[in-house]
C-alpha cells in the first residue's frame, strides 16, 4: 500500500514540477514500503540517498526558475528548501554512521514536510509562473 498518492490537490499547474513532485512522492513511498518490509540497511541506504539527491535536484530546478522570473517569494522559498536539506542530510549522515535508525517518525516527518511544502509554499509560484506563460 502506498503511503500517499499524488492527486490534483497537489498540482502547482506547472507540468515539469508536477512530474517531479510525482517522482518525489514515489521515492518516499518506495522508501517507506522497503522500511515496512523490514529491508536491511544495504537496501534502505541507497533508497534514502536517491531521495535526498532527487530532492536537491528538484529544489535546484525550482530555484533556478523562480530566480529567472524574479519571483518575489524566491528567497523565502529557497530558505525553506535549505532548512529541509540541512535536516535530511544530517539524518542521512547519522544513518550512514549507524547513529540512528530509519524510523516511522522520520518517515512521517518526510511525508508531512513534502505534503505541506507542495500544498503551501510550492503552490505560491503556480499562478505567478502561469501568468508568465510557464505551465
Ligand atoms: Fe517542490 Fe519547493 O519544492
Amino acid at each position: 500500500m502506498s503511503l500517499f498518492i499524488w492527486d490534483e490537490s497537489f498540482s502547482v499547474h506547472v507540468s515539469m514540477f508536477d512530474q517531479q513532485h510525482k517522482h518525489l512522492i514515489n521515492l518516499v513511498n518506495e522508501l517507506h514500503n522497503a522500511m515496512k518490509k523490514g529491508s536491511v540497511k544495504e537496501v534502505l541506504e541507497p533508497l534514502l540517498n536517491d531521495l535526498v539527491r532527487y530532492t536537491q535536484e528538484h529544489f535546484a530546478e525550482e530555484e533556478r526558475l523562480m530566480q529567472e522570473t524574479h519571483y518575489p517569494g524566491y528567497l523565502a522559498h529557497k530558505q525553506a528548501h535549505a532548512t529541509f536539506v540541512d535536516k535530511v542530510t544530517e539524518f542521512q549522515s547519522h544513518y550512514k554512521e549507524s547513529k540512528t535508525k530509519l524510523s516511522l517518525d522520520v518517515m512521517e516527518f518526510l511525508v508531512e514536510w513534502v505534503k505541506n511544502h507542495i500544498k503551501t509554499v510550492d503552490h505560491g509560484y503556480g499562478p505567478y509562473l502561469n501568468e508568465r506563460g510557464i505551465r
